[in-house]
């Protein structure tokens, strides 16, 4: 320790946007719900995870917005991860609403149905999970986590990743790049990858 001040650093105004202030790394996803009329919505969502390594997933939305409500009344919801290729469909799902609450822009998304749950997914995307809601939890201000037992999924081929199967990693995602969201305004497509230098005999 030293009580010298590290001019490297800038301090942060914790009473404003933090996540604002730089650059960090998320997964992109788009979240499906149905709506009231019977339609099903989609809205991408960058903060949403696995929850513990059984199947369990979750995102942070906020009651403010339809896929909250949406899914409150259903108790089911769908993830797709996108790919690279389906950026712009994932930045169109968060187009504004209509007066009378529509969303029209979703017409033009392909979608493909769900199967264990009613709901659809966005068509082609790679990683696929059929979540029924178990419960929203906190208050982040408005934010709530919202989180889901994953009761069915399934994953594109080519991405599938079977240990042993004598498929090169690298070369799996250097052929089938992966999409990255660079909070608050930014891209990245992942194609170069490393090994993990894991700790030897690292337990979880
Ligand atoms: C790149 C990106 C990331 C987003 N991440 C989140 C998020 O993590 N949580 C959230 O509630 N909204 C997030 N949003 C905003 C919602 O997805 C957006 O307001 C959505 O379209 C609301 O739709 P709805 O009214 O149909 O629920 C994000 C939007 C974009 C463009």
């Amino acid at each position: 320790m030293t009580d010298e001040t590290n001019t490297n650093m800038v301090e942060l105004d914790v009473e404003k946007d933090v996540w604002n202030r730089g650059y960090t790394v998320h997964s992109l996803l788009i979240i499906g719900s149905k709506e009231e009329d019977g339609n099903y919505n989609f809205a991408p969502k960058h903060m949403a995870m696995p929850l513990g390594f059984s199947n369990h997933f979750g995102f942070i939305g906020t009651p403010r917005k339809s896929t909250y409500r949406n899914i409150q009344r259903e108790k089911v919801f769908t993830v797709s991860y996108p790919k690279p290729s389906q950026l712009t469909v994932s930045s169109l799902a968060a187009t504004q609403r209509e007066d009378d609450d529509s969303k029209p822009v979703l017409d033009q998304i392909p979608t493909t149905p769900a199967q264990k749950i009613d709901g659809y997914f966005v068509e082609d995307s790679y990683f696929q999970l059929e979540c029924k809601l178990t419960e929203c939890l906190g208050k982040f201000d408005e934010w709530e986590l919202v989180v889901g037992e994953i009761v069915a999924g399934r994953i594109d081929k080519k991405m599938s990743r079977k240990v042993g199967n004598g498929v090169d990693e690298g070369q799996l995602i250097y052929d089938n790049p992966l999409l990255a969201y660079l909070h608050p305004n930014r891209f990245s497509v992942i194609k170069e990858s490393n090994v993990f230098p894991f700790p030897k005999e690292l337990k979880r």
